[in-house]
């Protein structure tokens, strides 16, 4: 293999990718790359209304389904809807997240457990939704989990242990859905982004102070896009990741190398 066919290993044609959390930000430029890429898209959000005008230019590659990913039966429901729409489902992105940022002394447990059922449990049920499906069907398939810097770190900015655990379980969900599922062909990994400028940090890129000291505390001095996030994503769903499962790949401009 030379020159441009090598580059191949780095597309998805054929390929159809359900994208969790999907309408927006990271989520969002992971849909445009791999449409880009020559994938059909399924975003599951729910939030997904302002893609309507996105999807009817897109002539049928790319779906909206409009669902909350800690909801069991419309996650297993919109699979379905996936595989008759599209013709299959080989990607699966998890990224639909929430995030409450408060002192433990001060965080509910409802608090607490909403953002563990959005992170976690609901990363666990698309996770298991998708990959039922690619073994039963034999396809194998590629798993992306959204884990975060904070999965791998206690630190940051101010105390965030809800989040921070959450995201320490998605990273270990990798690791055992890839050794779980590796025999089946479906591989699983994780991206591990550090800020990035979406609307999910809001506060943070509204306060110059704090995002002085992101930059700071990062030794690429910078926050990430979300399309240097979804490139990462790329890779680790495509060909070209075939030996790789159970991977957590940092895109963090040096922060967990410190
Ligand atoms: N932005 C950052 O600084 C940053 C850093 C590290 C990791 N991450 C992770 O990246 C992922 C994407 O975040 P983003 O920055 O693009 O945020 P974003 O707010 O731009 O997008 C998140 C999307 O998830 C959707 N969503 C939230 N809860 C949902 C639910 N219960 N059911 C269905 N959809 C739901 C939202 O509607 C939104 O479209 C998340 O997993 C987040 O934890 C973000």
């Amino acid at each position: 293999m030379a020159g441009t066919e090598a580059l191949e290993i780095f597309k998805l044609p054929g390929k159809v990718a359900v994208i969790t959390g999907g309408a927006n930000g990271i989520g969002w430029a992971t849909a445009q790359l791999m449409l880009a890429a020559g994938a059909r898209v399924a975003i599951f959000d729910r939030d997904a209304a302002h893609r309507r005008e996105d999807a009817a230019r897109a002539e049928g590659r790319l779906s909206l389904h409009a669902l909350d990913v800690t909801d069991e039966a419309a996650l297993e429901a919109a699979c379905d809807a996936v595989i008759a729409a599209h013709g299959g489902l080989d990607i699966l992105v998890a990224g639909a997240a929430t995030v409450v940022r408060a002192p433990t002394l001060e965080l509910s447990r409802a608090d607490w457990e909403r953002v563990i059922g959005v992170n976690l449990t609901g990363a666990f049920l698309s996770a298991r939704a998708a990959a039922r499906r690619m073994i039963a069907r034999q396809t194998g398939g590629a798993i992306v989990l959204i884990a975060s810097i904070m999965g791998l770190s206690g630190g940051g900015l101010y105390p965030n242990v809800s989040y921070q655990t959450s995201k320490g379980g998605v990273v270990n969900l990798t690791r055992a859905l890839a050794v779980e599922w590796a025999k089946a062909g479906v591989r699983v990994n994780a991206v591990a982004p550090t800020y990035t400028r979406t609307e999910f940090i809001r506060p943070l890129l509204d306060n110059p102070e704090l995002m002085a000291r992101i930059a700071a505390m990062t030794p690429m001095g910078r926050l990430a896009e979300p399309e240097e996030v979804a490139a990462a994503i790329l890779f680790l769903a495509s060909p070209a990741a075939a030996m790789v499962t159970g991977h957590v790949l940092a895109v963090d401009g040096g922060f967990l190398a410190q």
